[in-house]
């Protein structure tokens, strides 16, 4: 048989702690704690247990050059055992673990970013029963569990005098910045117009313009700037209250400024935008919610193997929520972005090749409520007058 090793892989010497109640009488803290590998393959959806000895024998073969392994080899159940788990592709193999190996080597992510990634998904988390389990709920609550913040503005050792700034007069543009404020309290029973909807993903995610270089390399024009002029980040719908677009999931295409059915199987309905936001029960009535999905391929296509190219992706997500943000504060509505999301529970309803493309965030905006319900940060009471509170 003829093998290799899968291309990516990170072996992490982790430490488990269990509690027991034996170690407790025992006179210990009942925390009893065991060493042991782990593989972090990124073409595999779990990290795997290792033996030591498996650990030491990946590290042995070649994940580029084929290895022969004669049938009656003193390593064969191990290598079995490697195959069945993904971490060992075989030369005639033709399961998911091999072809997502195949696909990994042809879209040039760096591998810590591909590691980073893959396992810093969520699948069925409840991000508002852990704050509550955690004792971080609230603010009083953060500082009681948390203990001393590191300061709002550091301290510069050895800095000299301070020099006051001139404060210039506001303008338009200050008002806007200053009623941007993050929208956790939706009207569900007022229906976004069309016309403001259709503004805001122009605004936001629309190509203002289109640029040709030979037979196939087109860069688009947007508002937000983007490494490589790549724009790799897509806009996936979940849309909720616009009249006269039927609730559902749709992808924006900003190439055209058109929408597109999202051809998938699941029912969009509260349980599965919930399940999207990790229980963010104040995002679930939003009239819109706009997941960023990255198709990491194409500024991979660039930045090969580059250890800058993820941060740079991440970096231009986070310019897409601010520019949405500001269109919908220009248009009276609130907006968020949350990055408390269940990826896995996204990526299957999109039906993303998780290899090639991902999800960094969900956004989303609509109407704000008449009366605030969960809390929003607005101390100079920009948006919620003491009267609506
Ligand atoms: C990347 C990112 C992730 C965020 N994730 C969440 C989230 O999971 N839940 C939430 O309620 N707010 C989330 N927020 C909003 C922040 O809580 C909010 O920006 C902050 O409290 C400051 O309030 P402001 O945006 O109104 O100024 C996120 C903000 C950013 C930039």
């Amino acid at each position: 048989m003829r093998l290799r090793r899968c291309a990516m892989l990170l072996l992490e010497p982790r430490e488990t702690v269990a509690f027991q109640f034996e170690a407790l009488l025992d006179g210990g803290d009942g925390r009893v704690r065991s060493l042991g590998w782990v593989a972090l393959a990124p073409h595999l959806e779990q990290p795997v247990a290792l033996s030591a000895q498996a650990q030491a024998w990946l590290g042995t073969l070649s994940p580029s050059a084929w290895t022969e392994l004669a049938a009656d080899a003193a390593e064969m159940p191990m290598a079995q055992a490697l195959l069945a788990a993904g971490l060992l592709i075989a030369e005639d193999g033709d399961g998911v673990a091999a072809a997502r190996d195949a696909r990994l080597r042809g879209v040039h992510w760096h591998p810590l970013a591909a590691v980073m990634h893959a396992f810093s998904r969520w699948d069925g988390v409840d991000a508002v029963y852990n704050m509550q389990a955690s004792e971080t709920e609230t603010a009083e609550q953060m500082r009681q569990t948390l203990g001393e913040p590191p300061r709002e503005a550091p301290q510069l050792a050895g800095a000299g005098p301070r020099l006051a700034l001139p404060d210039v007069d506001g303008n338009a543009f200050d008002q806007l910045l200053a009623r941007r404020v993050t929208c956790r309290n939706f009207d569900p029973d007022r229906p976004l117009p069309l016309a403001v909807f259709a503004q805001l993903l122009q605004r936001t995610f629309g190509s203002r313009c289109r640029f040709q270089v030979g037979q196939d390399l087109v860069f688009l024009k947007k508002s937000v700037p983007s490494g490589g002029g790549l724009h790799p980040i897509e806009a996936y719908l979940v849309v909720q209250n616009v009249a006269g677009l039927a609730p559902g999931l749709y992808h924006y295409r900003g190439d055209s400024h058109e929408l597109e059915r999202v051809a998938s199987e699941v029912t969009v309905d509260r349980a599965f935008v919930m399940e999207m936001v990790g229980q963010q029960h104040w995002f679930a009535d939003a009239h819109v919610l706009v997941v960023l999905a990255p198709r990491f391929e194409r500024t991979f296509w660039k930045y090969r193997q580059h250890a800058k190219s993820y941060r740079v992706v991440a970096m231009e997500a986070g310019h897409l929520s601010q520019t949405l943000y500001l269109a919908a504060t220009d248009a009276g509505l609130g907006a968020f972005i949350t990055g408390a999301i269940n990826e896995k529970h996204i990526e299957r309803a999109l039906q993303l090749d998780t290899i090639a493309e991902g999800v960094l965030a969900v956004c989303g905006f609509g109407w704000r409520a008449a009366q605030m319900t969960t809390t929003e940060l607005d101390p100079a009471g920009m948006i919620w007058h003491p009267a609506a509170v």
